[in-house]
């Protein structure tokens, strides 16, 4: 099968190749899928870079739809051929942005929800949900979401506001009239952000998530709140450590609840949840992929077709 994997630490773009390997054989519990879909995320490149370091080589790719092909032993409530999706495990030869690919926990992909959506789910949804959570958004509270144009932060936008906060939410052009249409009201992010979100919400915010691209926010999003434990940071850990604010994410608060990627996929799969994507590239053109990711300028999930 084709992969995209590294054999040596270092910039994505200069590590990544694109080559043969054996199939993954699926042990006990695990499933194999045919991959028809893989979405890509920032943390693949920190993966290349030694986030998370062991032995190598290593695959890239971290949420993959496809095809149920072989089942380890123990597997129940699955069937060769199920259309699934999952979040892929990444300390393995080879990952999701492959042929075939492992997964630990999978869900169904009910008609309804095509692999391309479906790829695009399970990082989003599980970081969306974990920060919400962690921040312990309720019904009546009014909650600030900074980097809503992200995959992560358009999530959030929706968890917060299925939980019934009122939110506001930060973002460029891209998504806001979408933003809008889920119900938050939308400001921009840079200058004078502080001083927009306590306008429309006419003081200070509740609480304040941080899904946006680590950005020198903090201070600004501090401002918002009543205290800097009101803030939690998905991607800025050391201004966190700085200033107060908490933070989830390697070495952070929250607990890894993986089956509401199953909980949210049916949702989409309604038509009632979505992770905006961007653009689909063919596998040969994972290089462009890589690029307009590390731009900071993605504007949707960016998604490898496989198979
Ligand atoms: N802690 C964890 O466990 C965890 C897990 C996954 C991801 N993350 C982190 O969460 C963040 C979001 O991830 P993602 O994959 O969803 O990102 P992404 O979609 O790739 O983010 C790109 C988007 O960020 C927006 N953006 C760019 N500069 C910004 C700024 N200065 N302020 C606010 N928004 C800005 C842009 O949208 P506009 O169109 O709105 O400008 C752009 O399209 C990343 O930093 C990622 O590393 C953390």
């Amino acid at each position: 099968m084709r992969t995209l994997r590294f054999h040596e630490y270092g910039a994505a773009l200069d590590v990544l190749r694109l080559e043969d390997a054996e199939p993954p054989t699926p042990g006990p519990g695990q499933i194999r899928v045919n991959v028809e879909a893989c979405g890509l995320n920032p943390a693949d490149w920190a993966l290349c870079d030694g986030l998370f370091a062991g032995g190598l080589p290593r695959g890239v790719g971290l949420e993959v739809s496809g095809i149920v092909d072989a089942l380890g032993d123990g597997v129940t409530g699955v069937a060769v051929g199920d259309p699934v999706l999952g979040p892929a495990p990444f300390t393995g030869p080879t990952a999701g942005a492959s042929g075939q690919a492992l997964l630990d926990v999978w869900f169904a992909r009910a008609q309804g929800l095509d692999a391309v959506q479906a790829a695009a789910l399970p990082m989003a949804v599980e970081t969306a949900y974990r920060g919400i959570d962690t921040l312990g958004v309720r019904g009546n509270q009014t909650v600030l979401v900074h980097g809503a144009g992200t995959t992560v932060g358009y999530a959030a936008t929706q968890i917060a506001i299925e939980r019934g906060a009122r939110v506001i939410a930060t973002a460029g052009e891209t998504y806001a009239d979408a933003l809008r249409a889920i119900g938050a009201d939308v400001t921009a992010y840079g200058d004078g952000m502080a001083e927009r979100v306590t306008e429309l919400a006419g003081g200070l915010v509740d609480l304040a998530l941080d899904a946006a691209p680590p950005s020198n926010a903090l201070p600004a999003l501090v401002a918002t709140v009543e205290t800097p434990k009101h803030v939690l940071t998905l991607s800025d850990f050391a201004t966190a450590r700085e200033v107060g604010v908490r933070f989830s994410g390697p070495g952070g608060e929250g607990v890894i609840r993986p089956e509401v990627i199953g909980e949210y996929a049916k949702l989409a799969a309604e038509g009632r949840f979505s992770v905006p994507v961007a653009r689909t590239f063919p596998l040969d053109d994972w290089r462009a992929a890589v690029e307009l990711s590390q731009s900071g300028r993605a504007r949707g999930k960016l998604v490898l077709l496989i198979g």
